[in-house]
């Protein structure tokens, strides 16, 4: 399909354009933005021609991983889930990714709509009932899914692999085949359960996935050949749709204790993004999506495939909604040729990307790598400085930091001047451009009008306008060639502007004419004033980027654990003197410890080791009590301090006088007292228990 121009207003699609929806259990980082910065170039391209275009996307909310995080995080999974979409929608707008709505798949629409799919599909016959026996974890009291279960290889017996393959041998296999198999969420012994689970009959819609997969119109090439290849030549396996109590998600209405799977209720997710959208802005649901008038366009990772492309659309039709236009299918990030790598840095968190550089880097770079294949996208770092750094600052920023200066007195010629045909075969050269960002070839898009920057440059290089500058009888030339040199600028921002909405913004605001539509790459600006010119874009710094990976890198460092027993203390005074035989509470209660102040303290001179101590409890309640402390304490010391004491002793007559309790302490003796003392807030009569 051919991009129109705004002007074309009878021609404007309608079209409603949606990303994954990322889970709401982990952070975005690069590899998500990959798809998101492909997704957004997309529309704000669809939306710069003049179609009527939305955006929609969600937070994946539901599922065993988002509840058990929450459980372990000690808050309910909403709260996890609402933290968690504030930090998605910040980093989503850090890199100008810009949605007409962000939802939740914990929302009411989506809840009512996952009950108007359900019952279509029970309507349609297409739902089956059977046991499943599944690894169920005692302790946590839930069942597990492959991830949760981890053991020994039943192939090659490697140790510690997931439940589903072997990450050494490659097995597939199920968990209950794994040797010696253990929970990951406790540890436990998973036990074999068996239980109820509903199941989609996708065999049913074979006929028609066949037609709709292998039509030529909806899958890249590849896509459908894969599907054809690998499952559409076999009967479809039936899709198991529920999961057993305790799960976070919507209850099936039909199948109580039982929960939609995670996997049903997200894409359905899409259509309650819409709906909210629809509320929001006086829209209808139906005009999105139950009508022809709207194609509807998905951009999603290889990994997802199965689910767009033969359960998505059986729901779809099933339930009378529109089919997907095109499912547009990209691979994998890998960075400096390998897999995205914690220890190496090189998994780099959205947010930490923004501490360092500047987003429209990494928007141009994936943009000039971007095919409409499923290849991977490798980021190669040194790549993206250069390709930032002569691209964009030394051949697209630069004819207006040349020229601009000088315009900002003169303003712009008011006819156009010559420049050789350049204007013109760079208009032109718009309907090729758009074609590749239709396709989704953005690589191409970038290749096409980097030629252009490439041609307009040595128009500046020998026009010399900081010569003509200078001259006071040039004027007249100096402010053409900068009329010139600002219009192949202006053209090139037109057409990079899906790409760079803030360098759109800043051309917009040099030349005071905002950037809006395709359209303005036909023809030049003219007879107008040029505003001062502002710093637009700085080259990357090296060093920006290895700070972005060394903090990368710190963030997965793990904690270093705490040692067992940070205290490390010895066992020497319990080895000195074990334990008491047990006692009971009734034996421990006869004991009455109250909480004292020293009152008054003295020396005993005739006692080797002995302090004289008066004891309050509290109002007149006196109590004299000889103690056995006077190698570790001076009586000033004591004099006003609380200590605990045994206040039911026997009186007992001594040489000294009546000793009528006894002050409580620790150690064993010598200068090895310490008396024990009640936290502050505790007062005189008060009893130990
Ligand atoms: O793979 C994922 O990250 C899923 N959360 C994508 C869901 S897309 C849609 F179906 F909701
Ligand atoms: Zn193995």
């Amino acid at each position: 399909m051919i991009a129109q121009t705004p002007t074309q207003n009878s021609n404007q699609r309608r079209i409603l354009v949606t990303a994954a929806l990322p889970y709401a259990n982990g952070p975005i980082h690069i590899g998500h933005l990959v798809e998101y910065i492909q997704t957004d170039i997309w529309v704000r391209f669809q939306k710069l021609v003049g179609n009527r275009c939305i955006f929609i996307c969600a937070d994946d909310t539901h599922g065993t991983a988002i509840m058990i995080r929450a459980r372990k995080e000690g808050r309910s999974e909403e709260a996890l889930i609402a933290e968690t979409q504030v930090h998605h929608q910040r980093d989503f707008a850090g890199f100008d990714i810009q949605f007409d709505n962000y939802g939740s798949t914990n929302s009411p629409e989506n809840l009512e709509l996952c009950h108007q799919f359900w019952a279509s599909l029970r309507a349609a016959g297409l739902v089956a009932e059977r046991d499943v026996s599944q690894l169920f974890d005692p302790e946590a009291n839930t069942f597990l899914a492959d991830r949760f279960v981890k053991g020994t290889c039943p192939t090659c017996k490697a140790i510690n692999q997931y439940g589903d393959n072997c990450d050494k041998c490659n097995a597939t296999y199920s968990p209950t085949d794994l040797i010696d198999p253990k929970s990951t969420l406790s540890g436990a012994t998973p036990e074999l359960r068996s239980s109820k689970h509903l199941f989609v009959e996708l065999e049913k819609l074979h006929e028609f996935l066949e037609s709709w997969t292998q039509c030529g119109k909806h899958l890249q090439t590849e896509v459908a050949n894969y599907l054809k290849g690998h499952f559409l030549g076999d009967p479809l396996r039936d899709w198991d749709v529920s999961r057993p109590a305790p799960y976070f998600g919507f209850e099936i209405p039909d199948a109580p204790g039982n929960y939609w799977y995670v996997w049903f209720d997200a894409p359905i997710g899409y259509i309650a993004s819409t709906w909210a959208w629809c509320k929001a802005n006086g829209e209808k649901l139906d005009d999105w999506w139950r009508s022809d008038a709207t194609e509807v366009h998905h951009f999603i990772g290889k990994d997802i495939t199965y689910f767009h492309t033969l359960f998505w659309p059986g729901m779809l039709k099933t339930a009378g909604f529109s089919l997907p236009t095109k499912v547009h299918i990209h691979g994998f990030l890998t960075v400096g040729g390998e897999k995205m790598s914690k220890s190496k840095g090189t998994f780099v968190k959205a947010e930490t990307y923004l501490k360092h550089l500047n987003p429209t880097y990494l928007r141009y770079y994936f943009a000039s790598k971007l095919g409409s294949k499923l290849d991977d996208l490798d980021l190669n770092l040194d790549e993206l400085i250069s390709k930032v750094n002569s691209d964009l600052v030394g051949k697209v920023v630069n004819l207006a930091s040349r020229t601009a200066k000088f315009a900002n007195k003169t303003g712009l010629s008011s006819t156009y001047p010559d420049d050789g045909g350049l204007f013109e075969a760079a208009a032109k050269a718009g309907t090729a451009i758009a074609e590749a960002y239709e396709e989704c070839d953005f690589a191409k898009a970038m290749r096409l009008i980097m030629e252009l920057a490439d041609r307009a440059n040595p128009y500046i290089e020998n026009a010399q306008p900081w010569v003509l500058a200078k001259s006071p009888d040039s004027q007249q030339a100096l402010r053409d060639v900068c009329t010139v040199g600002l219009n192949l600028f202006r053209q090139l921002i037109v057409y990079l502007s899906p790409v760079l909405p803030k360098l759109a913004e800043q051309c917009g605001a040099l030349l005071g004419e905002p950037i809006t539509s395709w359209s303005q790459s036909q023809s030049p600006l003219l007879g107008t004033q040029v505003n001062p010119f502002e710093h637009m874009l700085a080259r990357v710094n090296p060093e920006d980027i290895q700070a972005m990976i060394e903090e990368s890198k710190q963030e997965n460092t793990p904690e270093p654990t705490a040692p067992a027993d940070p205290w490390n203390d010895t066992a020497d005074a319990l080895n000195a003197e074990p334990l008491a035989d047990e006692c009971t509470i009734e034996d421990f209660v006869k004991v009455d410890l109250r909480v004292a102040r020293i009152v008054a303290a003295e020396q005993v001179p005739e006692a080797r080791k002995l302090l004289r101590l008066t004891l309050s409890l509290g109002g007149d309640v006196r109590k004299n009590v000889f103690a056995g402390i006077k190698s570790a304490y001076e009586p000033e010391q004591l004099i006003g301090r609380l200590v605990v004491c045994v206040a039911n002793l026997k009186p007992r007559q001594m040489k000294f006088g009546l000793s009528e309790g006894m002050v409580t302490a620790a150690g064993s003796g010598g200068d090895e007292i310490y008396l024990l003392s009640p936290d502050s807030g505790a007062k005189p009569g008060m009893r130990v228990h």
